[in-house]
């Protein structure tokens, strides 16, 4: 059998409005990379020549020209999609794998059932939009409702590259934060701040609630996505 190269392995749910940055804070973690051409996470572009041959990622730049082309179906169905990235910490080899979700309504029922595996999830929306904030409330009962009860969960105030046209102060981020007795960051993919310290801390809360375990390489089920042995599911 292939020797496991990483001992625990955390899945991560990104949550929050349409067009706040979250698959731009993803792509400066997991790739160092920036792009300013908003495609939004709506699903999987389907390449069709009489039968099925690929499913290019979601917000890959072609999937605008598969639009495009008479021959291409798209299929605005999953609105979903996810990275991996490997980081030590304590010593230990950890799978971040982190799903990126579409923050537009039509998709939440989608979404909203990715939840309930989520270790944990960071909520984001845009110093420069004041709905995307006010919108955080809801974001956070919709966790309440549909992920674990011990999920770790984290407020992410992204874009805070844009001073010039902030229209949320950072005190009401660290408020509505301490209300809910989650951590907060100010980020910005584009300059990137914060962003590694962001999923950094969030796996280290992780891990400082997971129960240490012997390293035992069959023990991680990486087929499900489903996390590590040791974690808790309120799933039956
Ligand atoms: P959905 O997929 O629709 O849910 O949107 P999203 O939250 O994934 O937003 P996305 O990452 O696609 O970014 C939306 C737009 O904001 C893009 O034009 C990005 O270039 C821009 N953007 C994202 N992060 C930043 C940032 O930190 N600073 C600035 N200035 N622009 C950003």
């Amino acid at each position: 059998m292939a020797k496991k190269t990483y001992d625990l392995l955390f899945k991560l749910l990104l949550i929050g409005d349409s067009g706040v940055g979250k698959t731009c804070v993803l792509f400066r973690f997991s790739d160092d990379a920036f792009n300013t051409t908003f495609i939004s996470t709506i699903g999987s572009c389907i390449h069709h020549h009489g039968q099925f041959t690929t499913v290019p990622r979601n917000k890959d730049p072609s999937c605008s020209f598969i639009i495009v082309a008479s021959r291409y179906f798209y299929t605005p169905n999953l609105g979903i999609d996810f990275k991996i990235k490997t980081v030590e910490l304590q010593g230990k080899k950890i799978k971040l794998q982190i799903w990126d979700t579409a923050g537009q309504e039509r998709f939440h029922t989608i979404t909203t059932s990715y939840y309930r595996g989520a270790m944990g999830i960071m909520l984001v929306y845009d110093i420069t939009n004041g709905k995307s904030f006010e919108n955080i409330s809801k974001w956070l009962r919709n966790i309440d409702e549909h992920a674990n009860e011990d999920v770790e969960r984290m407020l992410l105030g992204n874009k805070c590259d844009m001073d010039d046209k902030r229209v949320v102060p950072k005190g009401k981020g660290e408020q509505i934060a301490r209300e809910h007795g989650i951590r907060f960051f100010e980020t910005s993919a584009k300059a990137n701040i914060n962003i590694e310290k962001a999923f950094l801390t969030l796996a280290e809360d992780i891990l400082r609630k997971t129960p240490v375990k012997e390293p035992n390489s069959e023990n991680v089920d990486i087929s499900s996505g489903g996390g590590v042995t040791g974690w808790k599911s309120k799933c039956c």
